[in-house]
């Protein structure tokens, strides 16, 4: 089984170096490893965020592991050969569209949570992000209005099929938890909200055992802080995704802990940390490879077919976590490579 391994921009290598070696301690049989270029890094080496070599790899391989894009230097260039498009290149040609986004607080990290830590240790949900449409792939450009103002526009859309298929993935993932799905839209407002209620309503008649809400998605960034605990399995379009997945991290512990699985219909998939390229503190040692080596044990699980080593993985990050492993953004001073030793010690 081949992994393609894209560390990309800012402590995406750092961090990509220590799944690594987490994986290489765990000596699975039959993994080869074949690395490629993405986001700025490959823009300065190779003239494009998502080269046609990395694509390749990509359409080859079994699964992805994605370190992240995104660097200042690339922010002037023509929204195309920005970084951020390898990301979403790669969602779009692979047709991964569901985005898995587990948020639970390891309990030794209730006093990192942005919340007291009584709500804190509440949270245990997935956000369920549909990935390949919404106001992120519709027609989008600047133009002049006719009294000669600049205007920026970006169309959000999805159709039926699309929400669907999210839908379903939505109601899976409740199925194999607490058995409660919340879809998450604006439909107070919004006519995508509209069809994306009505769609999720419909595809409810297929699964009777579970309980489905709805919210707006103010009212969910609210509950979100007030009382996570309430959600089991949240389903919602790719923008208010987005940033309900960052708010959820910092709720449980820190962006440094959160790893997310991208999927297709046939369980290929692209595993990532949600946290971006950091390029502030890139090259210092200073990032937490947690949510990277999280995200392994996903790809495992997910792509891989291999359940235990991947429960070894969480175990021995849980073990780490509890000997006393922190990275700054956690509250210690260990280097990425210090919590990348600290668990490759358990296991
Ligand atoms: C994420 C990121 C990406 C997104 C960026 C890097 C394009 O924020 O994966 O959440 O907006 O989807
Ligand atoms: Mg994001």
């Amino acid at each position: 089984m081949l992994i393609a391994l894209f560390p990309g921009d800012g402590i995406g290598p750092e961090v990509i170096a220590e799944a690594r070696r987490v994986l290489d301690a765990l000596d699975l049989p039959g993994l080869t490893y074949e690395e490629g270029l993405v986001g700025g890094a490959a823009y300065k080496a190779k003239g494009h965020p998502l080269p046609p070599e990395t694509l390749d790899i990509a359409e080859r391989c079994n699964a992805i592991l994605f370190g992240a894009v995104g660097d200042f230097d690339c922010d002037n260039l023509e929204r195309h050969l920005r970084p951020e498009q390898a990301i979403l290149g790669l969602r779009k040609a692979l047709g991964l569209f569901a985005n898995l986004r587990p948020a639970t607080l390891f309990k030794e990290l209730a006093d990192a949570s942005a919340l007291r830590p009584e709500v804190a240790t509440q949270i245990d949900m997935v956000i369920v992000r549909e990935l390949n449409g919404d106001v992120y792939f519709g027609e989008k450009g600047m133009r002049t209005t006719a009294d000669g103002k600049r205007e920026g526009y970006d169309v959000m859309s999805y159709n039926e099929d699309e929400v669907r298929r999210i839908a379903r993935v939505g109601f899976e993932t409740a199925r194999a938890r607490k058995g409660r799905l919340c879809s998450v839209d604006k439909a107070n407002v919004l006519e995508t909200s509209q069809l994306w209620r009505d769609v999720m309503i419909e595809t409810h008649k297929d699964y009777p055992d579970i309980e489905l809400s709805h919210m707006y998605v103010d009212n969910a960034a609210m509950q979100l802080v007030r009382n996570p605990g309430q959600f089991d399995v949240i389903v919602t379009g790719n923008l208010f995704g987005d940033i309900l997945s960052d708010q959820a991290s910092m709720c449980a512990g820190s962006i440094g802990m959160l790893p997310s699985a991208s999927l297709d219909t046939n369980q290929k998939g692209l595993y990532e940390p949600i946290h971006g390229s950091a390029p502030d503190i890139a090259g210092q040692g200073k990032a937490n490879p947690l949510a990277t080596i999280l995200s392994a044990a996903m790809m495992l699980r997910y792509s891989l077919n291999m359940p235990e080593p991947a429960d070894r993985i969480e175990a021995a990050v849980a073990k780490a976590l509890e000997g006393g492993a922190r990275t700054p953004d956690l509250g210690g001073s260990m280097t990425t490579q210090q919590m990348g030793d600290a668990v490759l010690a358990v296991l």
